[in-house]
């Protein structure tokens, strides 16, 4: 990750026209859509996606799959489950070879029914291009010869170009879901946490697709503050669908410990580091739910969608209190959130994110940071990619305050990067290090 921070910096610097978005009803996930999928080697002919250069004279750049290939972590996930740390894992749960185990399988390959393994699929080509782009079967054909976008869709072609659907994507295996399943025993058997942020992970994958005017006639985009707005609320959607799933009362006398906040529990005893606030509503030495993209989303309301932020205050302190009392409880709590985020996501497509709004965001992060959640290392990271997020938008009208907040922002970048050695002292010192940039730029 230590080239995240250079990478996002460098992004192009273009003012963005608006596409209008396109959210219909949810699309169905390429797993579950009834096209065949045929495999990677379809894809990469060379005069198709398998081009060793770039294109100059096409639309698409055509050699994505070189770019997947050779330099995108995907085409390695399955390979990963031939390491030794992917032995041990599948060794403590008792679940034989973890390259032939579902449960590893769903979210290292493309993992789809036999049914729908067309001549050339292979699971070992991990996660391919059709594990995002939805099963090929019916639009392979049609899409060489100029069809359109939403004509591709009608075909099968996943609409992965709207934020909404792509985080809904990416999510299943980021976060985990229904059709998708991690827990605790998973993570307690050597599997590294789950995290997510959608413009982030964008930017981070090695780029096979250009935005450029082109791109944008073609195809719904949004810029990285909306994109980071609308990941937010996407994967709190994600995370309440997991918590009112059957999943989320797994069995036994705890409820899955995967929807909790993995450092409530997993930290040194001392020195003691609990204070009032820390939690949330709740008091010292009770678990707290994984609520970091919660507070995100919180952030997004509180900005962009106002009028609802008291509204989300409440239903999400009335979801940390349900959890003293039962699943059920929490579970219909959590239903509450669910409304408001959809209804938050309607509103703030339409205003876009301005930049004021953008600055002001900045603050409030860089705010609850310094008050509150600097001390959860989860909450430090989306606070972080949300900072990049809202700053890669920012630098892209006005380069000075870019390079203003590049001090500061390496600051935090070192804070995370320490991972186990995190310190929030250091955290916290780069807010308000930002925080002091941001009110200049803001009074003057
Ligand atoms: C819900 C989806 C999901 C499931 C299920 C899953 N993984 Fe993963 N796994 C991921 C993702 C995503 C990453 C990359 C995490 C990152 O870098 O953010 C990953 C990373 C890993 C790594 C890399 C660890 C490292 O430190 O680089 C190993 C090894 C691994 N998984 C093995 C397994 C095994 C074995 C199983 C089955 C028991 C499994 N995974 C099940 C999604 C999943
Ligand atoms: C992890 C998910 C993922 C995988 C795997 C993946 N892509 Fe993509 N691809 C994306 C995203 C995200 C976009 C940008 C949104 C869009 O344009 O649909 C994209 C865009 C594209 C575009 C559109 C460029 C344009 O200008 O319209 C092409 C072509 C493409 N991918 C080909 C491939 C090929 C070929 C493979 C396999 C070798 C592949 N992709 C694998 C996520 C993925
Ligand atoms: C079918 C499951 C699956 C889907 C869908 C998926 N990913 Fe991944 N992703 C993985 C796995 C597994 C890894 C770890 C692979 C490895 O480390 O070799 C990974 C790794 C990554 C990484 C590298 C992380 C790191 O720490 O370097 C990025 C970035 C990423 N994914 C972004 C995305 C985005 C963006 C989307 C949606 C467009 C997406 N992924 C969709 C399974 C998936
Ligand atoms: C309610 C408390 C609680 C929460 C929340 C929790 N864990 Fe655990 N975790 C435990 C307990 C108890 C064990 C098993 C006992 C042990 O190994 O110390 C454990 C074990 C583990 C282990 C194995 C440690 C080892 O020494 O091998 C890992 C890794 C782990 N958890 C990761 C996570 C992650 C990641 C999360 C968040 C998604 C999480 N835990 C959330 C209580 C918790």
């Amino acid at each position: 990750m230590l080239t995240l921070h250079r990478l996002l910096g460098g992004l192009l610097a273009v003012a963005l026209l608006h596409a209008p978005p396109v959210i219909a009803a949810e699309p169905e996930m390429p797993w579950n859509a009834p096209e065949q999928h045929i495999g990677v080697a379809t894809c990469a002919g060379s005069n198709c996606h398998g081009s060793q250069q770039a294109f100059d004279d096409s639309p698409v750049l055509q050699n994505e799959y070189f770019t997947w290939q050779r330099k995108d972590a995907h085409s390695n996930a399955y390979n990963l489950l031939l390491t030794d740390a992917s032995k041990r894992i599948a060794a403590n749960l008792g679940i034989g070879k973890a390259e032939e185990a579902e449960a590893c399988l769903t979210c290292h390959s493309d993992y789809v029914p036999e049914a729908k393994r067309g001549r050339r699929y292979s699971l070992s080509e991990g996660v391919g291009c059709e594990a995002c782009h939805g099963g090929a079967e019916n639009w392979l054909g049609p899409h060489v010869t100029g069809n359109t976008h939403a004509e591709n869709v009608a075909d099968g072609l996943y609409p992965l170009a709207d934020p909404v659907n792509r985080a809904r994507l990416c999510l299943n295996c980021h976060m985990g879901s229904d059709d998708k399943p991690i827990d605790h025993r998973i993570m307690g058997a050597g599997h590294p946490p789950l995290e997510f942020e959608l413009d982030t992970f964008t930017n981070i994958q090695p780029p096979h697709f250009r935005v450029d005017a082109d791109y944008r006639q073609r195809k719904p985009y949004e810029d990285n503050a909306v994109t980071w707005a609308i990941g937010q609320l996407i994967a709190t959607e994600q995370l309440i669908r997991g918590i009112r799933s059957d999943r989320f009362k797994a069995g036994g006398m705890f409820p899955e410990l995967v929807f909790f906040d993995c450092n409530a529990c997993h930290h040194p005893m001392r020195p003691p580091r609990w204070n009032a606030g820390a939690g949330g509503p709740l008091g010292p030495g009770e678990v707290r739910l994984a609520d970091a993209y919660m507070v995100m989303s919180g952030h997004v309301i509180d900005a962009l969608v106002p009028d609802l932020s008291e509204q989300w205050d409440s239903a999400l302190a009335s979801l940390h209190l349900a959890s003293r009392r039962s699943v059920p409880e929490v579970q219909q709590r959590a239903q509450a959130l669910a409304g408001l985020v959809d209804t938050a996501l309607d509103r703030m497509r339409d205003t876009g994110i301005s930049r004021q709004q953008a600055l002001a965001l900045m603050d409030a992060l860089a705010r609850s940071g310094i008050e509150r959640d600097a001390a959860d290392f989860t909450a430090a990271k989306q606070i972080f990619y949300g900072l990049e997020a809202l700053l890669a938008f920012l630098r892209q009208q006005d380069a000075a305050l870019g390079k203003a907040l590049n001090a500061p922002m390496d600051g935090l970048f070192s804070a995370v990067d320490a991972q186990v050695d995190y310190n929030p002292d250091a955290m916290r010192d780069g807010l308000r290090r930002m925080r002091r940039v941001i009110a200049d730029v803001r009074a003057g």
